[in-house]
């Protein structure tokens, strides 16, 4: 048992951690972490790691970046609040609504605000059943996710995540979301199927729930480009080509949930561009302020806003709204990211330091824990498995993937184990040299972890 610092102590009395075994904490504590520069954070007693996961896959620029400490300050001076309801605006929220406009992959009349990701979603839920009431549709409520989705823990976005932890005991999902297969090949591919025949089958079983369910009572897809916390399973090329011809004849809202994959993660303004396909509307969070402000938006595209417009004739407003919709502080956070995106040309940065990123993923492939790899742009995960040639994964019980993010931490990297994924998410500006870091601390760590696997004999099937 480790010896708890009074810190430690204080944190076990009176906090809840999320995603977090409470009972363990007990045991472990907290790891403190006290402050950020660039790429690092470091803890309580002054050590330092390579922040590779980002946070939460969020601080897209790093820490302590002085511009945006300036831009939030001089905003928090000159309005450190102002809310948008009954008709009351500020000069940020307009000019952000018109850049986002202007980047999005989508045809977007009007943008909404929130203040994160879960909430991003949870309103896509709302406005789609909003939308097909004032359509007087009032049947086509359901809204299709995959299994293994992550889309944030509300009431609403904790039902569409396809996770069991999420939903478990909570009694969730509620009813209207339906799930279809998730397009890991690796994992879910049947014997003998390719790649190719796969990805024809999770369009068929699409359409086959469609079917099932009644396309008249269907209403949306939603899906993220690359699924993180999922385990960052990167779907065929052709998945979404073939997804979106299904969707089609359907009427449905296509909602691209860009929570992670938004704001050049994967070397372009947003996800769908790099997979491929054209969404109807667009969750986003995280790299919109790089982390310096809770802050997430959904675009609304024409047909939903005249919609919303009747439904404002009919009820007499537009019944939805937070004290924080629309921050100021966010705001101008937002924007001043964004320009630092543009100036720094942060898509171009990505698809170059990507390459040297993809060739020390590959590498992994020939240990003998790892038996997938997958990456693109900055995200990526590698799967330790107990039997490379029959993909046999290790008793989840054993928590290997947890062990390996444990060893990683204590070599002076933080990743994330996605089930027996580990998830590298690096911030946005990382340099090749400190991309060659991380899997140097990456391969080390593996190597360790091997020889605890090899001791504990867990491979014994
Ligand atoms: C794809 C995706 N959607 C939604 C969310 C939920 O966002 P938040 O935690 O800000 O509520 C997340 C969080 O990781 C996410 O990865």
């Amino acid at each position: 048992m480790p010896v708890l610092s009074n810190m430690a102590v204080r944190d076990i009395e009176t906090v809840i951690h999320p995603y977090t075994n409470l009972a363990l904490h007990r045991e472990t504590g907290p790891v403190v972490i006290d402050r950020g520069e660039g790429i690092h954070v470091y803890d309580d007693t002054g050590k330092r790691y390579i922040e590779g996961l980002s946070g939460l896959w969020c601080s897209s620029l790093g820490y302590g970046n002085q511009e945006l400490v300036d831009a939030a300050a001089e905003q928090m001076s000159k309005l450190s609040y102002s809310h948008i309801f009954a008709g009351k605006s500020h000069d940020d929220v307009i000019e952000l609504s018109e850049k986002l406009k202007e980047l999005v992959p989508c045809p977007a009349s009007k943008i909404l605000f929130c203040s994160g990701g879960s909430e991003a979603n949870d309103m896509q839920v709302k406005l789609t059943w909003y939308y097909n009431n004032a359509r007087g549709k009032p049947e086509k409520k359901k809204i299709i996710s995959r299994i293994k989705a992550y889309h944030g823990v509300t009431v609403a976005a904790g039902s569409l995540t396809g996770l069991p932890a999420v939903q478990t005991d909570f009694d969730l999902p509620i009813k209207n979301v339906v799930f279809t297969s998730c397009p890991h090949y690796y994992r879910f591919g049947a014997a003998g199927e390719s790649e190719d025949e796969f990805t024809d089958r999770m369009a068929r079983e699409l359409d086959e729930l469609i079917q099932k369910e009644g396309p008249e009572t269907v209403a949306a897809f939603i899906a993220e480009p690359i699924m993180g916390a999922g385990g960052v399973i990167i779907p065929p090329a052709k998945y979404f080509a073939k997804i979106q011809k299904v969707l089609a004849p359907y009427d449905v809202r296509i909602i691209s949930d860009e929570v992670i994959c938004g704001f050049g993660r994967l070397g372009h303004w947003f996800g769908a561009e790099a997979l491929g396909f054209q969404p109807t509307s667009i969750s986003m969070a995280k790299a919109l302020t790089g982390a310096y402000f809770p802050m997430g938006a959904i675009t609304i595209e024409e047909d939903l806003y005249q919609a919303m417009l009747s439904q404002s004739e009919k009820i007499g407003i537009f019944g939805h709204g937070y004290t924080y919709t629309a921050h100021p502080v966010g705001c101008a956070v937002a924007l001043k990211v964004i320009e630092i995106y543009e100036r720094e040309k942060i898509n171009e940065h990505v698809q170059g330091v990507a390459k040297v990123f993809e060739t020390r993923f590959r590498r992994l492939a020939d240990h003998p824990l790892v038996g997938d790899v997958r990456c693109m742009g900055l995200i990526g995960a590698a799967e330790l498995v107990a039997d490379k040639a029959t993909k046999r994964p290790f008793d989840l019980k054993k928590l290997v993937g947890a062990k390996a993010a444990a060893v990683m931490q204590k070599n002076g990297l933080i990743t994330r184990a996605v089930g027996d994924g580990v998830a590298l998410c690096p911030p946005l500006i990382i340099t090749e040299d400190q991309i060659h870091e991380i899997f140097d601390i990456y391969e080390k760590s593996l190597d360790e972890v091997e020889t605890w696997v090899r001791s504990e004999e867990l491979r014994a099937a």
